[in-house]
């Protein structure tokens, strides 16, 4: 831990930082730390008129389940969880291959050969659209992400928030005609409000992490010539294996908020209601937990890729608790389906001098442009 305290109270940041991933685990998991951290953030950073100006944005984040605690979020969160069972997720791999080739034809078509855009926004946006029903090409998609957390990282922003609006608009309007939410409720307003909300949850949900993992899933195999060779010979379970450990080098969210619900103090020290905590993701190392038979089963059902000798997972890359990621069999599908077809298609490929381009933001890790040599 180099000296850093489990929790410590950030002067910059004005809230808690919760750095050891024990300590991270129990407080995603725990009743006194609330989920609603955007209603927070509206209430700290955001002025009264900016408030009014933006009101229907504020209400649509709102209505997005991550933000919602149990007995609610536990009722929301079952539907979502029922489309992306295993068994469907299994289902998609015919359609993730036929669009990974497609994003690996227009990563040889372009100069220079430019993975993010291509190949990491490709892949994510298009299987976010195949798995939503909507029709916008993945730059669509990946805009309007981009756009919504922008704001969320920064609401004072006038800027952000006017940006955001608009993609909100434009994300309402597509998903009226989307097909996913059709299975949703639709009978009164509040139903439709929520099924949308719910739904731009979900895309937003698999682009910018999904992107960030692909992105760096490639940049890390051609730096590693025996997981290279072992993809490209076929090595059973090889690619799934490569994808975990790039998971836990280069967790695509590096952190997650929560609100103190009520006074409390935890590890020494004394929380106040509503203050904010910053989890960190990016601790590994959970395994000798003894006392935590809740964790869950390490392994993704899909790809049945292991974070650790088939214990439980290693690392809170996907979160922990009732919030864990719906989506994580999914982007584990993605990464290793990508590295197999790529390693295939192009066994010279090489990193180019000076090939990673990393983005500003500070909560994903994220690159902006990765260049390669394809070596055809
Ligand atoms: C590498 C890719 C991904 C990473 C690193 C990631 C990370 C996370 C994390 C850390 C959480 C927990 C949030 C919290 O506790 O507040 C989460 C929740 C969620 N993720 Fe992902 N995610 C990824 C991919 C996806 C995909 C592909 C989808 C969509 C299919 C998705 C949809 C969601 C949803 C809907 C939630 C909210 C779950 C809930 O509140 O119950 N994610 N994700």
């Amino acid at each position: 831990m180099n000296g850093t305290p489990p929790l410590a109270w950030d002067e910059g940041l004005e809230c808690w930082v919760v750095a050891d991933p024990r300590l991270a685990r129990q407080v995603l998991n725990h009743p006194g730390f609330t989920s609603g951290t955007f209603e927070r953030s509206f209430q700290l950073y955001m002025s009264e008129p900016a408030r009014e100006e933006y009101r229907e944005l504020t209400e649509f984040l709102r209505l997005w389940f991550v933000q919602a605690d149990a007995p609610e979020h536990t009722a929301l969160r079952r539907p979502v969880q029922r489309v992306m069972s295993a068994s469907y997720v299994r289902s998609l791999a015919p359609r993730v291959e036929e669009i990974t080739d497609e994003c690996l034809d227009a990563l040889a078509a372009t100069a220079p050969h430019d993975v993010v855009p291509a190949v990491a926004d490709g892949i994510s946006g298009k299987v976010m659209a195949h798995v939503v029903g909507v029709t916008e090409p993945p730059e669509v998609l990946h805009r309007w992400a981009r756009t919504l957390s922008l704001f969320i990282g920064a609401m004072y922003r006038r800027d952000y928030a006017r940006a955001a609006h608009r993609t909100m608009t434009e994300m309402t309007e597509a998903l009226s005609r989307a097909t996913a939410p059709k299975a949703f409720p639709q009978e009164t307003p509040e139903d439709r409000a929520r099924t949308t909300a719910t739904w731009a949850m979900n895309l937003f949900g698999g682009l910018e992490t999904t992107s960030s993992l692909l992105a760096s899933t490639v940049m890390d195999v051609l730096g590693e010539p025996a997981v290279w060779d072992a993809v490209r010979e076929g090595r059973p379970g090889a690619a799934e294996a490569f994808v975990e450990r790039v998971l836990q080098r280069r967790p695509p969210l590096r952190h997650l908020g929560r609100v103190v619900a009520y006074d409390q103090e935890i590890a020494g020290e004394r929380m106040k209601e509503g203050d904010l905590v910053l989890v960190s993701l990016t601790g590994e190392g959970l395994l000798d937990d003894a006392d935590a038979p809740d964790v869950p089963a390490a392994g993704c059902p899909v790809t049945g890729a292991t974070a650790g000798a088939g214990g439980p997972e290693q690392h809170l890359v996907f979160g922990f608790g009732p919030h864990y990621c719906v989506g994580a069999p999914l982007a584990r599908l993605e990464a290793a389906v990508l590295l197999r077809r790529f390693a295939a298609r192009f066994p010279g490929a090489r990193l180019t001098d000076e090939a990673a381009v990393w983005g500003p933001n500070l909560s994903y890790v994220g690159l902006d442009h990765l260049y390669l040599d394809l070596g055809v």
